[in-house]
């Protein structure tokens, strides 16, 4: 495994993190789930991330993961980093969505209960609601460091105009935005323009999510929707109408450059992302410990010559691709 540094900080996460969004729910494979964790972190992957609605049902990603760790992985406990983030619906009334301090506070209060953890290591908001002052979002998070429910914070999807806040009211207060979590890939590289500099100008390392579009970028869409595919599932958040013949010619396109590379679509989709000097880690989701294997042996090759790197960009440089 790869390690960088968050930012300017004492952290390090591996290149490649571990997402529970999908296929860690209660209506997933346990026993899947349980090879995917062990395989990430016999492979170096020690950074899980968890949000409290992951499912579904909401909630029960945390649950299993709890459980997995306690029974295959309690005495690694400070070899592991494991996030959690509070801010998307997640239980009835006003209280239960939001980037408020009464629903970060009782949400991160929640995690740690379901994952039986003491702490988190990184604790987000998840995102801006569009209407809580971002001062109280981010004393919420401040307190919660204080409180000794996390180490660190983090923000995730603010958008240009808040980061900078965001940044200011954390370190004023001594507890510096670890990391910025924004989705990016080869269709959907809009972060790395609007916030990826904001970010290192603070001192705040950048974490991508989705870099493989949710599947898109693998190829495995090529063909049309297969039966066991994100796209197909009814709790899947790819939705079929994103699958659209525009992207899929771009990732043929791309697929060719990949062959040229000696690397599978998914493999290049991870080090284009990571080939970004600001990037410390992309989370990936994975539905097998197979994938994960296999989307491992990207670090066998991260680097691009200039005109592999002017070649895709001819591809992808097209807003109308993007998600
Ligand atoms: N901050 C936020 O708001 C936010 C939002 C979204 C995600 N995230 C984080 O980012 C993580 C990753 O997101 P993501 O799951 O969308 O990431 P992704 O890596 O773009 O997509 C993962 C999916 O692609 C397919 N796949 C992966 N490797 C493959 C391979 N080698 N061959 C064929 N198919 C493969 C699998 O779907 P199939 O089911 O089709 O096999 C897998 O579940 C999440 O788990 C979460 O932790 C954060």
């Amino acid at each position: 495994m790869i390690y960088r540094y968050c930012g300017k900080s004492g952290i390090q996460l591996p290149v490649l993190s571990l997402g529970l969004w999908h296929n860690f729910g209660s209506v997933d494979d346990i026993s899947v789930a349980t090879q995917m964790v062990i395989k990430a972190f016999d492979s170096g992957i020690c950074h899980f991330d968890l949000a409290n609605n992951y499912g579904p049902e909401p909630g029960s990603a945390e649950k299993n993961f709890g459980c997995i760790l306690k029974k295959h992985l309690a005495c690694h406990r400070d070899e592991i980093f494991i996030s959690s983030k509070a801010g998307h619906d997640m239980w009835q009334g006003v209280y239960g969505t939001g980037s408020s301090r009464k629903n970060l506070i009782a949400s991160c209060n929640q995690s740690l209960k379901r994952t039986g953890l003491e702490y988190f290591d990184i604790f987000y908001s998840h995102r801006y609601d569009g209407v809580t002052p971002i001062e109280e979002t981010m004393q919420a998070l401040i307190d919660i460091v204080r409180q000794g429910k996390a180490l660190y914070v983090g923000i995730s999807k603010h958008p240009p105009h808040l980061q900078q806040q965001c940044y200011d009211i954390l370190k004023e207060a001594h507890v510096p935005c670890l990391l910025s979590q924004y989705r990016c890939s080869m269709l959907d590289p809009k972060a790395k323009q609007n916030n990826f500099d904001l970010a290192a100008q603070n001192g705040s390392g950048v974490i991508c999510f989705s870099p493989l579009a949710q599947g898109l970028l693998t190829g495995k869409y090529n063909q049309g929707i297969p039966a066991e595919s994100r796209a197909a599932c009814s709790t899947g958040f790819l939705q079929e109408s994103q699958v659209t013949p525009d992207r899929i010619e771009a990732v043929k396109k791309l697929t060719l450059i990949a062959r040229e590379r000696g690397q599978s679509m998914a493999q290049m989709a991870l080090a284009w992302v990571l080939a970004d000097e600001r990037v410390t880690s992309c989370i990936i989701g994975t539905s097998s410990a197979a994938q994960l294997e296999s989307n491992l042996q990207t670090l066998d090759n991260l680097t691009f010559n200039e005109e592999e790197l002017q070649h895709i960009d001819t591809i992808i440089n097209h807003p109308e691709l993007w998600f």
